[in-house]
C-alpha cells in the first residue's frame, strides 16, 4: 500500500483553482460506463468553471447546490491527479451535514489504498469542522465501493429506485377497473402531504430536488411557479370517493420531468398502477417521466405500467456523533 507515511506526499486537498479539470477527467474515466445525461451534463459544468477561473466571475461564483467540487481530497503522482474525491457541505435543520462523492481512482493505480485513504481524510476534515453526519451514495450493482464504504464504518440507511418511463400517446386498456382518476383537490392535500412526508423523507428529501410546498393548493404557490418558470400537474386515485393516492408532475430544469408519488402506508397497487398509466399518457411533453421511489416497493407495478428500472442507489452515512440512529424507508407497507 502506496502512501502509508505520516506526512503523505501523494494526498493533499483539493485546490479548484487548478484541479477541476483533472478531476473531471477522472469522472469521465471512472464513471463513463454508468453516466446518464445528468452525469454528463454535470462533468460539462466541471470543465466550464475551470474554464472561467481566468474571468472574474470564474471561481468565486455562486456555486452553491451545483456538486461542483469545491472541496475534497487528492491523490497525485507526477503532477497527475490519480485519485479523487469531493466534499459537498450542506445545511439541514440548522447544521452542517457533508456529502462525499465522485471517489475515483484511475485503473492502473487501483488496490494501492488509494480510495480508502481519501475517504478517511473526508471523515477527518467533517469531524474538525463540526460535521455531524457524512453521507454518500453507492450504486447497487458496485460492490467493491459498498465494501470499502461497509469497511471504514458506513452503514445502509436506504435504497432507492429511480424509474423512467416514456409518454406514451395511447391508452392502455388494462388501466380500465374500479378505480377513478381526476385532478387533484384542494381537499386531497392534508393526506397528499403525510404521504408524500413518507415516501420522501427529510433525510432522503435533501438530496432530491423535492420541496413538499410546491405541491400545495393555493394562489402562492402558483405564484412562486410562475416566477421560477415551474409548472405541476396532479391527479388523484380514487375509489368510491376515498383517496388512494396523488401523483404530481414537475416540469424544471434537468432532462427529465420528475414525478413525484403520495400513496398510503398500505398501498393499493391497483391505485398506483392507474396512476402510473394515467401519467404517461396525459403528461404534457414528450420528455422522459422520472420517479424515485423506495427500492423493492411495487416492483411490479411499475414495470406493467411501462416505468423501467434507470437505477438503484444505496444511501450510506456514518454519524460522528455516538448512539445515532439508523432509520430505514426501505418499506413502505
Ligand atoms: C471503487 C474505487 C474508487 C476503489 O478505489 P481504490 O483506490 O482501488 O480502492 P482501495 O485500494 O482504497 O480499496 C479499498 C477497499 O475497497 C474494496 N475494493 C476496492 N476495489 C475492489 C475490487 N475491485 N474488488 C473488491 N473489492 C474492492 C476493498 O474492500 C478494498 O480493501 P482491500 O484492498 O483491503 O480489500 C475504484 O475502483 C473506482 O474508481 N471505481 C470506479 C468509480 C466508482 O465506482 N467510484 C465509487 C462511487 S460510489
Amino acid at each position: 500500500m502506496i502512501g502509508e507515511t505520516k506526512k503523505n506526499p501523494y494526498l493533499r486537498p483539493l485546490d479548484p483553482r487548478k484541479d477541476l479539470n483533472g478531476v473531471a477527467d477522472l469522472i469521465d474515466a471512472c464513471f463513463d460506463f454508468q453516466m446518464d445525461e445528468d452525469g454528463r451534463e454535470y462533468v460539462r459544468q466541471i470543465r466550464r468553471v475551470a474554464q472561467s477561473q481566468n474571468s472574474l466571475f470564474g471561481i468565486g461564483r455562486n456555486l452553491g447546490g451545483t456538486g461542483v467540487p469545491m472541496q475534497g481530497f487528492v491523490w497525485e503522482v507526477d503532477g497527475k491527479l490519480v485519485g479523487n474525491l469531493t466534499i459537498i457541505p450542506f445545511l439541514r435543520e440548522s447544521k452542517w451535514n457533508y456529502l462525499i462523492a465522485n471517489v475515483a481512482t484511475y485503473p492502473d493505480f487501483r488496490r494501492q489504498g488509494i480510495a480508502r485513504q481519501l475517504t478517511q481524510s473526508a471523515l477527518r476534515f467533517i469531524r474538525d469542522r463540526g460535521g455531524q453526519i457524512a453521507w454518500l451514495q453507492v450504486r447497487e450493482d458496485n460492490q467493491a465501493a459498498f465494501d470499502l464504504y461497509a469497511s471504514l464504518g458506513f452503514h445502509e440507511i436506504a435504497r432507492r429506485t429511480t424509474y423512467h418511463a416514456r409518454p406514451q400517446t395511447y391508452k392502455d386498456s388494462s388501466t380500465a377497473n374500479t378505480i377513478s382518476i381526476t385532478r387533484r383537490r384542494s381537499s386531497d392535500w392534508p393526506s397528499q402531504k403525510a404521504w408524500l412526508q413518507r415516501v420522501y423523507p427529510p433525510e432522503i428529501a435533501w438530496h432530491l430536488p423535492f420541496q413538499v410546498n410546491n405541491f400545495q393548493p393555493g394562489i402562492w404557490t402558483r405564484i412562486s411557479q410562475f416566477f421560477n418558470d415551474e409548472s405541476i400537474f396532479q391527479w388523484a386515485a380514487r375509489r368510491s370517493d376515498r383517496l388512494l393516492g396523488v401523483a404530481s408532475l414537475e416540469f424544471y430544469r434537468g432532462n427529465a420531468d420528475n414525478l413525484w408519488l403520495a400513496v398510503p402506508p398500505v398501498l393499493e397497487e391497483d391505485a398506483l398502477f392507474s396512476l402510473l398509466t394515467h401519467i404517461r399518457t396525459e403528461a404534457p411533453s414528450q420528455r422522459t417521466i422520472s420517479v424515485n421511489f423506495p427500492n423493492g416497493v411495487a416492483e411490479r407495478c411499475f414495470q406493467s405500467a411501462g416505468y423501467e428500472k434507470h437505477v438503484t442507489l444505496i444511501w450510506m452515512n456514518q454519524s460522528t456523533k455516538q448512539g445515532h440512529k439508523k432509520f430505514s424507508t426501505e418499506k413502505l407497507v
